[in-house]
């Protein structure tokens, strides 16, 4: 049976890959986004988009579209930002969700799959965090990100919440939370010297979008998924690594420029067993068929 799903958020990365990923199934996405971030080339030309902010528009004619289910993707989604100005945080990433739940509540949608973050909300993580991990956020953008997780969990919804980990492929922007990847990519595309922050020790759990996507849509369906969710690979890799990964499958000779620290998490790292022991998702592509393929979707742009 088709379902008609609102994912809000649509025309960013992630939430574009959703957007596909469900056409492809043959249910009907909708999305919302105010473009702040996302683009209209990221969608399909018939998949209907609502141009709002989730923040401040008023979104009754939105949910007078009877939709099954929401998985909530808009955010303010840079850390650097939450940092800069906490209350602007708070008005997208809070009163945003707050708004969009409250419409789904009243419009008696199913079920809602709001997308959290697994590096934000948990901090450091010496060990991979599993779900019963204390959360440990270090910025206003995992602490909205956490409180986001215990409004919807009190809400009269089937809901779930996904930690999600580093995520990287095809439509990320450069200037995106945890968009190391796409940056690579883009310079080693123009030619440009990698730029390594630090040592280039600090380690990352880089899970691919198309793998993040069947995991969403995995959420979606099944109800028994309440509570939190990590999404993720398990597996750290260092900043070093990862540019030694794609200068490899780049095949360019290209040279790293070293760059003075940034206070920024040493180690963060997700346990998927809870996920994986569904026995009905695991991440497909490694980190090396997934860099590969982004550099090829990088050369094809340009
Ligand atoms: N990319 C990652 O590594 C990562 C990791 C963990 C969690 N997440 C979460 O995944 C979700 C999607 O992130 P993404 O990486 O695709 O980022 P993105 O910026 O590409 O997507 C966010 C989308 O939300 C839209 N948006 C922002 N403010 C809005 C508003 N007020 N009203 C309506 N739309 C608004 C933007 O235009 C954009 O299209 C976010 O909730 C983010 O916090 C991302």
């Amino acid at each position: 049976m088709t379902r008609r799903i609102l994912v809000t958020g649509g025309a960013g990365f992630i939430g574009s890959h959703v957007v596909e990923a469900l056409r492809a199934r043959g249910d009907e996405p909708h999305v919302m986004d105010d473009l702040s971030k996302g683009q209209v080339s990221n969608l399909p030309v018939d998949v209907p988009l609502y141009v709002l902010d989730m923040a401040a528009s008023p979104l009754e004619r939105l949910f007078e579209i009877p939709f099954d289910a929401v998985v909530h993707c808009a955010a303010q989604t840079n850390v650097m930002r939450s940092l800069a100005d906490p209350a602007l945080d708070r008005r997208i990433n809070v009163t945003g969700l707050v708004r969009v739940l409250h419409g789904a509540l009243a419009s008696g949608v199913r079920r809602f799959v709001f997308i959290s973050s697994g590096g934000a909300v948990y901090g450091e993580t010496p060990v991979p965090a599993t779900e019963t991990t204390q959360p440990r956020p270090e910025n206003p953008y995992g602490c909205h990100k956490l409180e986001g997780e215990a409004l919807v969990a009190a809400e009269p919804i089937s809901s779930v919440s996904l930690r999600l980990s580093n995520v990287y492929g095809p439509r990320q922007r450069s200037d995106a939370e945890g968009g190391v990847a796409s940056i690579f990519s883009d310079r080693l595309a123009a030619g440009l010297p990698l730029r390594i922050y630090g040592d280039g020790e600090q380690q990352r759990d880089f899970v691919h979008v198309a793998d993040v996507a069947s995991a969403i849509l995995l959420a979606l369906d099944d109800d028994s998924m309440t509570g939190v969710w990590n999404v993720g690979t398990g597996t750290p890799t260092s900043v070093n690594d990862l540019a030694a990964l794609m200068i490899e499958a780049s095949g360019e000779h290209t040279l790293i420029e070293r760059l003075p620290a940034r206070g920024e998490i040493r180690r963060s790292c997700l346990d998927i067993a809870k996920l994986r022991g569904t026995g009905r998702w695991a991440p497909e592509r490694t980190l090396r068929q997934g860099v590969a393929e982004l550099l090829r979707s990088a050369a094809h742009v340009l």
